[in-house]
């Protein structure tokens, strides 16, 4: 097992949606065709697909790995005992909102670390999403896939190593990682603990928004997408290879390490941002922009314009807008908006909502700034103003999300998340307008 604190030698390549391409032996890459008689270094070909074969090209995800063994090399698969707590709670309409889930006490690595807090997918459609926490202490010995769906990662303390198939990501938190669907991974910590939040999205793989009138440069910027090189691991030893299939845990043990590609080409690529490159649009004129605005990856569904899954940060960023009630409007929603918190705090709440925590916000729940972030609002001088030191996000869905029963019972829900909005003075005059 690599030490996790040892020094590699990590390479990226810059882009989204690029056709790369990566060899860690010079000469691996078979040139002019995809899988020839013979391979170079007697390695052999692969395909790892992430879309239908006839979707438009420019949906088309796919990548061609050259490796020591084919992933078909296993034997079979059996149940976990133990398994992911996905299993779903009592319809609420409520609004929740949590506290951060402890850290990891036991020996507990990314995968044992996980809690689903909410899910609104069916684990046989592909769509939808299922929202995790996730607290570890241990780097994985073990590899995983999910065939369920695509990681986004969100680190909200503690480093990362995500060594992959395609090569090695190191992640911090500020930084977001995605691992396509299907792509072997293991998890190793940079640091003694590590906790964030995990979207495993269902759906159509996550891609950059269009920018209409916006035009051709801002929001997330392709250039800042990092994939990384190839690197390889020849060893001959045991391993246990889970992976998560229709919501289940299952694993088989292998004779080497299945993270043996040594060179590989195509789109359907783990990547990481660095969610501080982000160039953040807004008014500079008047009235608060609609949230979308601050789209960093989307996930379309089958409507038109309505994700199956927006990821949506709330960075620093100036406040300049005149005669505007600055922090977000109370809203009623079509959308529903899982909000967590990475560092500092969201300029909508006094407080309540820290980092590690999180709140849920379904179709038509109304919500808002709390009072206190309200009635400050209304009565300062407006001025030029920097938020700053914060990074609030959203995963926002067009399908209900449903807490689990774990998320409804752990002693981190706030009994009281209502009353941040009670005590709401009326300053209603009919005779003073
Ligand atoms: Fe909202």
């Amino acid at each position: 097992m690599q030490s996790p604190q040892q020094a590699i030698e990590i390479g990226y390549l810059s882009g989204f949606g690029n056709e790369f391409s990566s060899e860690a032996l010079p000469g691996a890459l078979p040139v002019g065709q995809n899988s020839p008689q013979k391979v170079p270094y007697g390695l052999y070909a692969e395909l790892l697909s992430g879309t239908a074969f006839t979707v438009p090209r420019a949906e088309a995800r796919r990548t061609w790995l050259y490796r020591i063994r084919p992933s078909a090399c296993h034997g079979q698969y059996r149940r976990l005992e133990r398994q992911l707590d996905a299993q779903l709670g009592p319809v609420t309409p409520n609004r929740l909102r949590w506290n951060p889930l402890p850290h990891a006490g036991d020996a507990t690595d990314f995968l044992d670390g996980l809690t689903c807090l909410a899910a609104n997918a069916e684990p046989n459609q592909p769509a939808g999403a299922s929202l995790y926490t996730y607290a570890a202490n241990q780097s994985m010995q073990r590899v995983f896939f999910d065939a369920d769906g695509e990681l986004l990662i969100v680190p909200q303390q503690g480093a990362l190593r995500l060594v992959t198939e395609l090569g090695v990501l190191d992640v911090t938190p500020l930084e977001i990682a995605v691992i396509p669907r299907g792509m072997r991974f293991r998890v190793e910590l940079l640091e003694a603990t590590a906790r964030g939040y995990v979207c495993e999205n269902h759906g159509c793989a996550l891609r950059l928004p269009d920018l209409g009138p916006i035009g051709s440069n801002g929001l997330a910027n392709p250039r800042d997408f990092l994939t990384p090189v190839a690197r390889y691991e020849d060893r001959d030893e045991p391993v246990q290879q889970v992976q998560k299939f229709l919501g289940e845990l299952w694993a088989t043990e292998l004779d080497h390490s299945p993270l043996d590609v040594v060179a590989w080409h195509g789109n359907n690529v783990p990547y990481k941002y660095d969610l501080r490159r982000f160039n953040t649009i807004g008014t500079v004129s008047f009235d608060h922009p609609d949230p979308s605005i601050f789209t960093v990856l989307t996930s379309p569904s089958a409507i038109h314009g309505m994700a199956n899954i927006d990821f949506v940060i709330f960075p620093p960023r100036w406040m300049v807008a005149e005669n505007t009630f600055r922090p977000p409007w109370f809203h009623r929603n079509l959308m529903n908006e899982f909000m967590g918190l990475i560092t500092g705090e969201y300029d909508a709440k006094a407080d309540g909502f820290s980092p590690g925590g999180a709140s849920l916000h379904n179709c038509m729940s109304a919500h808002g700034p709390d009072n206190a972030t309200t009635v400050k609002a209304i009565e300062v001088e407006l001025a030029p103003h920097k938020i700053d030191q914060t990074m609030a996000f959203m995963f926002e869905t067009g399908s209900v999300l449903r807490p689990t029963a774990r998320a409804l019972e752990c002693p981190q829900l706030q009994s009281d998340y209502d009353a941040c909005w009670s005590g709401m003075r009326k300053t209603f005059d009919a005779e003073n307008r």
